[in-house]
């Protein structure tokens, strides 16, 4: 390759236009550009295809006038995917939206979002798939995977520690290594082992002062050294603040160069080539990552070809996912299943008459069938993006799953109107939303708009209350006593609302399990007020004011961070409730090097169903954390055996001097059940000290 061959490789465009956008945003891409979110130029003469990239990983991303009239499959969010608990499940989503993106002309989807849930009012936590560095890390690694067996390259992002909105552009992550290595970045580890995936993109944020896309300890001494990663680092959009240093730091392509202050990877790179600044070694290795994974994934053998998508088929994978991630918070006596007899059913709030809410910024899917409905963002940059419905309407589904019942809907801003209606029904449901968007936090933890007085108004006009959350992150429910049962189903995408009555009127069972802890409040939050939220920030804004986002929590991230301050959240980790019972038994735990955990799960209900059954190990002086867990699917009275064996660096403490994972010497007591709260096997065994390579 020549010179300008290696240096047009790893200087990216911004793929589409988005006319009345702000810049950068409305600026011409290169003709050969598909539209999707990024594209770089390919070298024709050697057979090299150029990168045509799309957003993300909930779906051929194609909102705010990306690629207008586009319409594509919305997968529901990250954390429907997690609360699963099926690593085939994510495969198949992943696999799925690889299928619509290489059949749209693209070879590259900015999907892998892992970024852990340390901060639970994170606008993007709808994204990513929750709090536990394990669950987190093989889902993720799961969707990549699938992604990737459609001959499309999938990223794993953002690299590392991008874990709240306020100031991502300029903010520094501040957290020790140990505690680093130990959480946010073995998630990343094992979401690479598992996913194998063509690029990392490197976060905006700083991490402990050195801007995510030039940080050498990151990308150099921990992915490319310890890790041995052999793709590329691509930057993110506007995420570039050097020539030199980020290609000597270790970042690999520049993307969206007009995103950034300046164009650094362009002529800037070429003049630092030539003077030496960066040796031409740099940038064959540089150019050869990229290479490297077009050829890994199988882009170049087997390109985008534009044909005809199997909408029924990829609907019904998000169905699933909607239906498997779905979590049963409460069901006082028996309240859900609902009978399909049911005579009168008020359904009421959050649009739920014509749609399900989906998550906004680079990751929003315009559905098949189109928006239901599209209303003006909210929040400080709330406004650069639309609150989105996909075309799935729940009372629909719901009136067919009842077909003798008399549905009505109010829209619930009429309080007193949707009292009355409840009055009326033999059961009223409320469908309370809380939108999240790329770009900024929630402000806190409780449902927006009134509908903490909604949900308490209806509820008191009738005991048969039913709440049906369409969140993107946890919220406070100051009136959960007061009601029947509590749904949460996320962001529940392409086929929601089928989902919802499905679940509603026990057509499923539900299984999914909390990926994140729901907390009593925010004084429970290792920072109770989000740091920056005083400040103010521009779009894309490089000269943002830099400021610090501490991690005193360290490694207790989470549940872990619960129960380590001794406190009882609203919802633990690992929780959510079935239409039938499981019970637990034989636990044998086995310690050596690692440990290796077996028992049994009989289902004791009149019903099948599924169980995610957990496994928690508490290694000696330190905090309890999931070391692995199963989901089992069993008939009434039906009994299985279910073996866990933890890896090796989840019983470890990273040892910084050593440097390695440094497992102690000790009794591992081991905890067994359906959540990370409600225990129904103890054990314990021996481990032998080791001590294993970064
Ligand atoms: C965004 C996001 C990133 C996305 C990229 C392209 O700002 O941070 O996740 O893939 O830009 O849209």
């Amino acid at each position: 390759m020549t010179l300008d061959e290696k240096l047009s490789l790893v200087h990216g465009y911004f793929g589409a236009s988005l006319k009345g956008a702000p810049p950068p945003m409305n600026a011409t891409p290169p003709k050969e550009a598909l539209g999707g979110a990024g594209y770089v130029p390919g070298v024709s003469r050697l057979g090299v295809p150029a990168l045509q990239e799309s957003d993300a990983s909930l779906g051929v991303a194609n909102g705010g006038n990306m690629r207008p009239g586009d319409q594509a499959t919305a997968l529901p969010s990250g954390l429907a995917t997690a609360s699963t608990w099926n690593p085939q499940l994510a495969h198949d989503g992943g696999a799925m939206i690889g299928t619509e993106a290489h059949a749209k002309g693209f070879n590259v989807l900015l999907a892998g979002g892992v970024n852990l849930a340390r901060d639970p009012r994170n606008g993007r936590n709808f994204e990513y798939l929750g709090e536990d560095t394990l669950l987190a890390g093989v889902m993720a690694g799961e969707s990549i995977a699938g992604i990737q067996s459609r001959h499309v390259i999938s990223t794993v992002k953002h690299f590392a520690i991008n874990d709240q909105e306020t100031g991502r552009m300029t903010l520094s992550s501040d957290i020790d290594e140990k505690a680093m290595r130990e959480t946010d970045l073995l998630a990343f580890e094992i979401a690479i082992e598992r996913g194998k995936p063509g690029a990392v993109m490197c976060s905006y944020n700083r991490i402990n002062g050195e801007y995510g896309c030039e940080n050498d300890f990151l990308l150099n001494k921990v992915l490319k050294g310890d890790w041995a990663y052999p793709g590329w680092v691509m930057s993110d959009w506007g995420g570039v603040h050097s020539t030199v240093k980020a290609a000597m730091g270790g970042l690999d392509q520049e993307s969206a160069h007009t995103f950034d202050k300046q164009d650094f990877f362009g002529a800037p790179l070429k003049a630092a080539v030539e003077s030496g600044q960066v040796p031409m070694a740099r940038l064959d290795d540089m150019a050869g990552r990229i290479l490297h994974s077009m050829y890994a994934v199988g882009v170049v053998e087997h390109p985008p070809v534009k044909r005809d998508i199997d909408k029924a088929a990829h609907a019904a994978v998000a169905q699933k996912v909607a239906e498997e991630g779905a979590v049963l918070l409460k069901n006082e006596g028996g309240l859900l299943p609902l009978a399909a007899q049911a005579k009168s059913i008020a359904v009421i709030g959050a649009h739920a008459d014509v749609g399900v809410l989906s998550g906004a910024g680079s990751s929003q899917v315009i559905s098949y069938g189109g928006s239901a409905l599209e209303l003006p963002g909210k929040g400080a940059f709330g406004g650069l993006f639309k609150i989105v419905y996909h075309a799935s309407s729940p009372m629909k589904a719901i009136a067919a799953a009842a077909p003798g019942a008399k549905v009505s809907f109010s829209g619930g801003q009429d309080i007193a109107a949707a009292v009355a209606a409840a009055k009326q029904a033999e059961v009223a449901i409320v469908f309370a939303e809380q939108w999240q968007t790329e770009i900024q936090d929630a402000p806190n933890l409780s449902l927006p708009d009134g509908q903490d007085a909604l949900i308490a108004a209806v509820a008191a006009a009738n005991p048969r209350t039913i709440v049906v959350l369409q969140t993107g992150n946890p919220v406070l429910m100051p009136w959960l006593s007061n009601v029947g049962a509590v749904l949460e189903v996320w962001y529940p995408g392409q086929r929601g609302g089928e989902a919802i009555a499905n679940i509603l009127f026990g057509k499923v069972n539900p299984s999914g399990k909390l990926p994140i802890s729901f907390p009593q409040s925010e004084a429970q939050l290792p920072r109770p007020k989000i740091p920056g939220s005083e400040l103010k920030f521009v779009l894309f804004g490089g000269n943002d004011p830099l400021f610090s986002v501490p991690y005193p929590e360290g490694s207790e991230v989470g549940y872990r961070g619960f129960e380590a301050r001794g406190q009882k959240p609203l919802f633990p980790f690992g929780h959510g409730l079935s239409y039938t019972h499981f019970t637990y038994g034989g636990l044998k735990v086995a310690g050596g090097e690692t440990l290796k955990v077996s028992f049994t799960l009989t289902n004791a209900g009149a019903r099948e169903g599924m169980e995610v059954a957990q496994v928690y190990a508490t290694p000696p002086g330190q905090q309890r954390r999931l070391i692995g867990w199963k989901k089992v699917a069993l008939k009434p009275g039906e009994t299985r055996k279910v073996e866990v064996s933890a890896d090796p660096r989840l019983l470890a403490e990273y040892d910084v001097k050593a440097p390695g994972w440094r497992v102690s010497a000790g009794d591992y007591a081991v905890a067994v059940g359906a959540s990370s709260a409600d225990l129904r096997l103890n054990g314990a065994s021996r481990v032998t000290a080791t001590l294993l390579k970064p």
